[in-house]
């Protein structure tokens, strides 16, 4: 089995290409180290000595085989791997082989669904065997030593974070979720409650702190509770969204507007701010990260929406609520997955199944539009699935209705579709830069609303967050979530002599999944360019890749399309290029990553004195030993759908998670 190190699926040992994202697979990717931020999950059956003395040898192998494939289907549909199964208890990691912009978030609902799926196990259990079983589990978030696709008795995870998620589950009381700090301070969601006993843990001098996971809350996942800053800037494209949307509605004729920009840059605010004032129908649908979603998810919650189709609908009295368009029905219920024996679909060819639901498509929101123009948001088109790009690219010239489909997307989906929506009448794309610093500084202002901030500190929040509006947000809510500015008399106050601000784990989050995406090619020239500096030149990027990269000229290529690194003017190098991190963070948190997976130094030194291996000693500190180390457990993994889809459609019926 090869793990892809792009979106992180199992494939058979003879793939030469992944046969989920079409990442080519390297066998020299097998194994590599690296210092990843990961959140690692515990769970572990609590009194099964009890257990043990209760059952026969074949009754306990029963029933702990079904508790592990139980957890282990709970674990991935969150997107985790379990590590390992050690004695009766569940290891699982969020973030290794991949990582996932909510790693944290993904723990802890896995924590949930877990608890959620116990008492359904147990109603099993108790009938075949008369025993029940009660889980603690223990969810911690930290830097740790990963092995992308380890072999066998080679551990996924180590160090100190580890260790501390094992300590945690054991604390935990049964039936209980206890979190780390880390996890409690970058989870988006969730209700957590403080909990009161004191943690010692070996080796740390004050008592560690924890909270007790009680459930989910409503929270948007974006932006600081009970601060939210007017949209700042952005008058231009506002006006530019809204003369299209004229355009459109006069014309009668759709388009299709792509906004690129980087993760935070504040396309769905954009969005969000321009859909709010104008007067037209407004359906959204989002991509799921790589995956996560199926083929059409977006059109699929579009039409849910539409038909007022819930996720608690059982398949009859969804395909009943689908029934009402007619001709188009089978075509749309295929697109949400709904599967209906009696299907005119089941018959066709692939081909034939992509045409009728294309010319389904093109009806549907032909008639949407009947009444009125409509804006169809596609959330982040840089996840979806090729056949959905090809249907969204092909929809507006085909579609004489007042339609503007807007999809913001991230810069790499340039990399992945080149010609994406080139060269058709009916689209166009706006790209959204960064906050300029004037418009960052009235953000910081509009957001804490202080003078007396300290203008050390001001300057570097600006900084650190490069007039990325989320870095800034997620910047300052660290600051605040640790007392660092806090609010006296309806003022804001900072602490006096606050030197650095930290990269909050969301934003470190936003930027290392952005990086796991690349191909591993790609990533190992971003890693090994984040070694020599911020500034970096081919040639020394070249020598960290033992000449392994003989091709690193094009693939700096491809990272500068997909505009993380750009090309500078000059060059301090005679006859090299000179290239630069587009933002500072991008490098700074792989220079970490980087540094575990080398230990080495860079052969040529920035000239600017820049160089990135100024701060002494390696990153692998001695508490990273190894506690553990078993193979990945092999138990089958059984995963609960409420209808099966069809097989053109590649994965599970999904229910919206937020
Ligand atoms: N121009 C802006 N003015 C004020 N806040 C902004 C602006 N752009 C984005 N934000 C805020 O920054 C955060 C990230 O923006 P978002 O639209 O989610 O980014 P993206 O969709 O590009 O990833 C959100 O909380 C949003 O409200
Ligand atoms: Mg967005």
């Amino acid at each position: 089995m090869t793990v892809c190190a792009r979106c992180g699926t199992e494939n058979p040992d003879q793939a030469k290409f992944c046969q989920e994202c079409g990442a080519p697979l390297s066998p020299q990717q097998a194994t590599s180290e690296e210092r990843k931020l990961v959140t690692v999950l515990f769970a572990d059956v609590a009194g099964s000595t009890q257990l043990g003395d209760r059952l026969d040898a074949e009754a306990l192998k029963d029933v702990m085989s079904r508790f592990f494939a139980a957890m282990r289907a709970e674990i991935e549909a969150e997107g985790g791997t379990v590590e390992k199964f050690i004695g009766d208890a569940v290891m699982a990691a969020f973030g290794v082989p991949v990582a996932h912009e909510d790693d944290p978030d993904r723990a802890l609902r896995a924590a949930l669904r877990i608890q959620r799926r116990l008492p359904v196990l147990n109603r099993e259990l108790a009938a075949d065997h008369g025993v029940e079983l009660a889980v603690r589990i223990g969810v911690n978030t930290g830097q740790v030593m990963a092995t992308t696709a380890p072999r066998p008795g080679e551990a996924m995870a180590t160090g100190d974070p580890v260790n501390l998620a094992a300590r945690l589950q054991q604390m935990a009381d049964p039936g209980a979720v206890l979190v780390g700090e880390r996890t409690a301070a970058a989870a988006r969601g969730f209700a957590l409650e403080p909990f009161d006993q004191r943690l010692e843990v070996r080796g740390k001098d004050a008592p560690v702190v924890a909270h007790l996971l009680v459930g989910e809350r409503d929270e948007p996942h974006r932006g600081i509770p009970g601060l939210r800053a007017p949209l700042v800037g952005r008058d231009a494209e506002l006006e530019l969204l809204g003369s299209l949307l004229r355009r459109v509605a006069d014309e009668r004729r759709a388009h299709l507007m792509t906004i690129y920009g980087e993760p935070g840059v504040g396309k769905s605010r954009l969005i969000a701010e321009f859909t709010a004032t104008v007067e037209a129908r407004v359906v959204r649908g989002r991509c799921l990260p790589y995956g996560d979603g199926i083929t059409f998810w977006p059109l699929a919650e579009i039409a849910k929406s539409e038909l007022g189709v819930l996720d608690t609908d059982d398949a009859a009295t969804a395909l009943a609520k689908v029934r009402v368009l007619g001709d188009a029905a089978p075509a749309i219920a295929h697109t949400i997955g709904l599967d209906d024996p009696a299907s005119p679909m089941q018959e066709l060819s692939p081909r034939a199944v992509i045409a009728e639901i294309h010319r389904a498509w093109l009806g549907f929101f032909a008639r949407m539009a009947e009444e009125g123009p409509v804006i169809a948001v596609v959330e982040d088109i840089h996840w979806a699935d090729g056949a959905m790009l090809d249907l969204l690219e092909s929809l507006p010239d085909r579609l004489p209705a007042p339609v503007l489909f807007v999809c913001p997307s991230r810069p790499e989906l340039t990399a992945r579709r080149p010609g994406w929506a080139g060269g058709r009448r009916s689209a166009s794309s706006l790209a959204l830069d960064p906050l300029g610093a004037a418009e960052a500084e009235r953000m910081v202002r509009l957001l804490l609303d202080i003078d007396d901030l300290g203008e050390g500190l001001r300057e570097r929040i600006l900084e650190r967050a490069e007039g990325n509006p989320f870095f800034l947000e997620e910047i300052v809510r660290r600051l605040i979530d640790e007392d660092l500015i806090s609010q006296q008399d309806g003022r804001w106050r900072a602490v006096a002599g606050i030197d650095d601000v930290v990269i909050p784990d969301t934003v470190q989050g936003v930027l290392a999944a952005r990086i796991d995406l690349l191909p591993p090619a790609e990533k190992r020239v971003v890693q090994s360019a984040a070694v020599v500096g911020r500034v970096f030149w081919p040639g020394a990027v070249a020598g960290l890749l033992n000449g392994e990269a003989e091709n690193v000229e094009s693939l700096l290529d491809g990272l500068e399309q997909r505009d993380l690194v750009l090309t500078r003017l000059t060059s301090a190098m005679a006859g090299e290029r000179e290239l630069i991190f587009k933002h500072i963070l991008t490098r700074d948190v792989h220079t970490r990553a980087c540094r575990g997976a080398t230990g080495r130094r860079p052969t040529r030194r920035s000239p600017s004195g820049s160089s990135g291996c100024s701060a002494s000693g390696g990153w692998r500190s001695p508490s990273c030993s190894p506690t553990t180390t078993t193979s990945p457990g092999g138990a089958p993994s059984p995963t609960a759908t409420a209808w099966t889809p069809p097989a053109a459609i590649s994965a599970g019926w999904r229910s919206t998670r937020r």
